[in-house]
Order: structure tokens, then C-alpha cells, then sequence
């Protein structure tokens, strides 16, 4: 019995009957080649994914770290005498695409294949790496297009720079690579995950970013625009090419209302940003764990040395503005000081990153956090997280794609889906204010999965709050 003819009875059964699948029948889409266009393919977070897929079908790793191959939801079944349920794993509850179903492509500004570039990202061994080597050799690697002016610490000389007269123009060349690779890949769906540098701040002007017509009227008269960074071209490519998109950086990709509208015209779904991968993963647990001892905190002070490329680029000033913002976001979001003054009213909170070429992608990250109990008396937390940052993303980079591919495969809504704010530091959301406590975010994925899945839903997330 194979593990899809185990689904019988109960809700699942239930809701594929609706569907119009035979109970048992595999989903069409799992067949499906699934493909995922990287921007930055050649990075440590990219290559770390691709290499990651390629081993673990391989049988040699396990998908550790995600939550479509890992994670259960609750089943509830009737049954005689009483109702009682099982926990069913994720990836059997809804028609995902398979892992082996993945091809992988994209865009990077530096021209070695990506086995080369994850050698040099220097995270995964050289055994490991020596077993898909020819498969990383194979990703199709497409020109990046780049403005020097929002990653000045990078000089690639793999660009599309001479080859486009105005933003449109290039957004056509991104365009045909979309579509050239759809085609020699034979993939049925494509997303787009964007884990390329992150870009230098982006001021916000109303004449480009609040409409379509004047973001499109820019791409036109413009060869570059200070308001238009290369991510935003890319995202509007993959969303007038009906392209998934997600945004693992801090950069604005398709964070202005104009390319919202344009992805809600088209059915697009759309997610970001900023990968919550490590020290803000941390803190959006533990905020909300102090808060629910209505413990009160003076001062959150985190720090970390990083040594790899996306540490390079953050050591000038303008791009780190874009991460500290997505960075420092998270605690008023969690802590609500407008409602509990006395406890978060006078909260001083930091954040630095700082450029460590020893420690490459092994990430050294440090938090002090002075909180106080009864009576106002001072405790202090320490946290010290070793980690390694594109361990920690790989896996949410194939859970974003396989959850946005689903999510516009069956609902073809489009739009932000502010249900994967789980994944990210500074979550997109349509209107009103983000959700950054890890918890009700966490009940946001489920309970969307469960509906996803035809599954009844079990609570109202944000009544955790
Ligand atoms: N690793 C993590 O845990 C984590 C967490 C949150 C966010 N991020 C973000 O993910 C991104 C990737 O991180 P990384 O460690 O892989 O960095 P990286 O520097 O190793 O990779 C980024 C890649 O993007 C390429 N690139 C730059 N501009 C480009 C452009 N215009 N078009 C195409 N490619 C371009 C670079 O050449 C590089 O190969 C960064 O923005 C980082 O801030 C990473």
C-alpha cells in the first residue's frame, strides 16, 4: 500500500472527493517538474538549497530544518464511539510538489557554475559537494541585472549590462530567461526565490512605487532610477510571467503597492521579507515567551560576526539600513509597548552586524536582554547561537517554493500571503500590521495548511495574542 492509499477515511478522504480526485490517486502535481529560479543562484544560501535537494534525493541527508518534508498537522477522525485523530505528515496531507520533481535555474552576477560557487561559499563539504557536482554544473545560470549603485561592494562581471537601452528593456531580458528555461527544463511551474545580495535602502517615492502605471512609466523612460532596484525588476518579471514569488532579503523586490496590485490582477502569489533564519528566529520565540509571563524588558542588545559574501555587502552603511530595519521590526510588533507601557514603554533595543572574514557562513551571534521581574528587580538573558546561516535557510527557501507553487496551484487568488509570515523578519502583508510573534505566526501556516489540506480549522491564530 503505498502512502497516498493510506489516506483513507476521515477528513482528508473527504475533502479529495470534493476536490475530484479519486481517493488514492497521486495529484497530477506531484508528477509535475516543479522549477525554481534563484536570483543570486550562485550565493551560499542558493547553492546550499540546490546542493541540499540534490543529496537528499540521493538518500544521502535528510531534509532537516523543513517543514512541508518534516512537519505533521492533527487529523481528526469520527470514529465509533467517539471521535479521536492522528498527527498526518504534511507532504501526504496535501499534493505537494516532490522533491525529485525539482529543477533548478537562475541569475547571478558572477559567471561560475554553481558547483563552483558553493565551493567557494565554503558550506557544505567537499565530499558532500563531490557527489552533485555535475548536477550543480548543470543549473542553467542566466546574466544577472545589476546596478552597482545598490550592491557596491560587488563587481560581477556576468551581467546584461550593454545588452538594455531602458528598465523595461531588461525587464524583457528577464523575461525571455523565464521563458527559455521553462521551456528546456520542461517544468510545468516555475517559482522565483530571491536570496541574491542584499540592496542598499530604498527611499520610498510615491510617483514610482504607490501605482503600476508610474512604475511602468519609470521602466520606460528610465536606463536606471534610483527608486528601482534590480529585486523589484525581477519580481515584476515573475508576476507578469504568472511566476510565485518569494523575497528571502531584505531588498524591496515586490514590496510596493504597485507590484502588489499587479500580482493581485494576475493571480500571482507573492511572500517576503528577509528569511527569519537565526538570531530574529530567536527573538521572535523568546519575546513572546517573556511576554507571556508578563515579564518586563529594558534592553534587547544583539550582535554578530559573519564572515561570507552576504557579510561583505553588509558592511555598507545603506545596505545595512535594509536589514536593521527588517532586523529591528520585530520587538514593538511582538511587545506592544501602546499597550503595556509599564512593562516595554522604555525598551532600548540594537542591532549590528559586523563583517568577520574567519568565520565564514559559521555565523557567532550574541544577545543580552535585560528584563525585570516583581517588584521591578533586574534579571539578564544571554544568548550565544553558533549557527550557520545558510543551513538554517536552505530548508525555507524549498518550503517557500513548494507551499507558493501550491498555494497559486489552487487557489489562484494571488496576492501576499501573509500566512508564510512564519519564514520571514519583516512580513509582507496587504494592510494593517505584520504579525512577528512566532507562535500566532506558526498558527497562521498551520491552520492555512489545514485548509489547504480540506481539514477543518482548530483556532483563530491572533486570539494567542
Ligand atoms: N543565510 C541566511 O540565514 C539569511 C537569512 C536572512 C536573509 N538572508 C539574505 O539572503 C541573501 C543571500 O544570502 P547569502 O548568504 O547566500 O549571500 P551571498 O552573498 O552568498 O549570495 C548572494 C548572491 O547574489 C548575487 N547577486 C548580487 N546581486 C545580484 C543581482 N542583481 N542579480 C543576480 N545575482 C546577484 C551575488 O553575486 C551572490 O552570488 C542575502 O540578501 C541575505 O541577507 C540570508
Amino acid at each position: 500500500m503505498g502512502r497516498w492509499e493510506e489516506r483513507s477515511g476521515g477528513e482528508v478522504a473527504r475533502h479529495e472527493e470534493q476536490r475530484g480526485r479519486r481517493e488514492g490517486e497521486r495529484p497530477a502535481a506531484e508528477k509535475e517538474k516543479l522549477g525554481v529560479l534563484l536570483v543570486g543562484a550562485g550565493g551560499a544560501v542558493a547553492s546550499t538549497f540546490m546542493a541540499g535537494v540534490e543529496l537528499i534525493r540521493r538518500g544521502l541527508g535528510e531534509p532537516v530544518g523543513s517543514i512541508s518534508q518534516l512537519g505533521r498537522l492533527w487529523v481528526e477522525e469520527q470514529k465509533e464511539g467517539g471521535s479521536g485523530g492522528s498527527s498526518r505528515p504534511i507532504k501526504e496531507l496535501l499534493p505537494l510538489a516532490g522533491m525529485d520533481k525539482l529543477v533548478f535555474g537562475g541569475w547571478d552576477i558572477f559567471g561560475e557554475d554553481c558547483y563552483e560557487a558553493a565551493v567557494g561559499a565554503g558550506v557544505l563539504s567537499k565530499e558532500h559537494l563531490g557527489v552533485v557536482r555535475d548536477a550543480l554544473r548543470e543549473v542553467e545560470l542566466y546574466r544577472g541585472v545589476f546596478d552597482g549603485r545598490f550592491v557596491s561592494a560587488l563587481r560581477g562581471d556576468y551581467t546584461k549590462e550593454g545588452e538594455y537601452g531602458s528598465l523595461e528593456e531588461a525587464v524583457s531580458l528577464i523575461r525571455e530567461d523565464i521563458r527559455s528555461f521553462r521551456r528546456k527544463s520542461g517544468a510545468k511551474s516555475l517559482v522565483m526565490i530571491n536570496c541574491a545580495s542584499t540592496e542598499a535602502y530604498v527611499e520610498g517615492d510615491e510617483g514610482v512605487h504607490a501605482s503600476l502605471e508610474g512604475f511602468e512609466r519609470a521602466l520606460r523612460e528610465r536606463k536606471s532610477h534610483p527608486a528601482i532596484a534590480p529585486s523589484m525588476l525581477y519580481a515584476y518579471a515573475a508576476i507578469q510571467e504568472g511566476v510565485p514569488y518569494a523575497n528571502g532579503t531584505p531588498s524591496v523586490g515586490a514590496d510596493a503597492p504597485a507590484l502588489i496590485e499587479l500580482a493581485e490582477q494576475r493571480g500571482v502569489a507573492l511572500c517576503g521579507k528577509d528569511f527569519k533564519s537565526g538570531q530574529t528566529f530567536l527573538k521572535s520565540a523568546l519575546a513572546p515567551a517573556i511576554k507571556a509571563r508578563m515579564l518586563g524588558m529594558e534592553g534587547w542588545f544583539s550582535t554578530n560576526i559573519l564572515g561570507n559574501r552576504d557579510g561583505l555587502v553588509l558592511e555598507e552603511p545603506q545596505n545595512f539600513k535594509s536589514k536593521e530595519i527588517t532586523k529591528r521590526s520585530v520587538l514593538d510588533a511582538i511587545l506592544e509597548p501602546e499597550l503595556y507601557c509599564g512593562l516595554y514603554g522604555d525598551l532600548y533595543h540594537r542591532v549590528e552586524i559586523n563583517y568577520y572574514p574567519p568565520r565564514g557562513d559559521a555565523k557567532e551571534g550574541w544577545d543580552n536582554i535585560d528584563i525585570f521581574g516583581w517588584l521591578g528587580y533586574p534579571m539578564q538573558i544571554k544568548v550565544n547561537l553558533l549557527a550557520r546561516d545558510s543551513i538554517l535557510a536552505a530548508p525555507m527557501v524549498l518550503d517557500l517554493a513548494l507551499f507558493l507553487e501550491l498555494v497559486q496551484r489552487e487557489e489562484g487568488r494571488g496576492g501576499v500571503q501573509s500566512w508564510l509570515s512564519f519564514y520571514f523578519k519583516s512580513p509582507m502583508v496587504r494592510e494593517g500590521a505584520a504579525e512577528h510573534d512566532l507562535f500566532v505566526q506558526l498558527l497562521m501556516l498551520r491552520e492555512k495548511l489545514r485548509a489547504l489540506a480540506g481539514l477543518e480549522p482548530l483556532c483563530e491564530p491572533r486570539a494567542l495574542r
